[in-house]
């Protein structure tokens, strides 16, 4: 599912009502059919794994960052979700590969290496639901395609709702066959 629009029009407030970081002043959100206020706020963050539009690194080594989303995750779930997010050559290329720290908020690393890392964190998590946040602005067109691709390939069974300004993001994320016949 594509969540496409302007700046400031709710779309990062559509994921924090799902994920209940606030409450719905009226009307609801229904997950699965639903409420999100009568799931256990536990069995709804299990259930989705969001990657955050502002998403926060912490000064520990990338691998503990891309963990976060399941501590205690072995190095071989690590290096699957790191490839998933299209972030595993760069990570190699680092001094200490996975065990290369990151300066405090993400400051040593590039905005795109930054957006992979939080995509990796996210899709470790076995999630039905994935909501990826604005969280491959900062890739070129083709890393993003790759990106969703290999998200497609490797958990087809989950749902994906993919928030972004670009039309190009989501697009690129579909089969070719799946759009051509599309009106623009
Ligand atoms: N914590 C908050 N308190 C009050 N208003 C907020 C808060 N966060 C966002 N808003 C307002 O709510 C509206 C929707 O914001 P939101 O962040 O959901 O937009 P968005 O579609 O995600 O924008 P962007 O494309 O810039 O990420 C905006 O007008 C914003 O100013
Ligand atoms: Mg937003």
């Amino acid at each position: 599912m594509a969540v496409i629009g302007a700046i400031g029009c709710g779309k990062t407030t559509l994921a924090g009502l799902m994920m209940r970081f606030y409450d719905a002043d009226s009307g609801a959100v229904l997950v699965d059919g639903i409420d999100v206020g009568e799931y256990r706020q536990r069995a709804l963050r299990e259930k989705i794994a969001i990657a955050m539009q502002k998403s926060e690194l912490f000064g520990v080594t990338v691998g503990e960052n891309i963990a976060w989303g399941l501590p205690g995750a072995d190095s071989m779930s690590l290096a699957s979700a790191a490839s998933i997010a299209q972030a595993d050559s760069f990570i190699s290329s680092l001094g200490n590969g996975y065990d290369t720290m990151v300066a405090e908020r993400g400051m040593s690393l590039s905005g795109g290496q930054k957006q992979r890392i939080s995509v990796a964190r996210a899709v470790l998590k076995p999630a039905e639901i994935f909501i990826f946040d604005d969280s491959t602005s900062a890739l070129d067109l083709k890393t993003e395609a790759d990106l969703y691709r290999a998200l497609k390939e490797s958990r087809p069974d989950s749902t994906k709702i993919i928030i972004a300004q670009r039309i190009a993001s989501v697009r690129n994320s579909r089969d070719p066959e799946f759009y051509t016949d599309c009106p623009e």
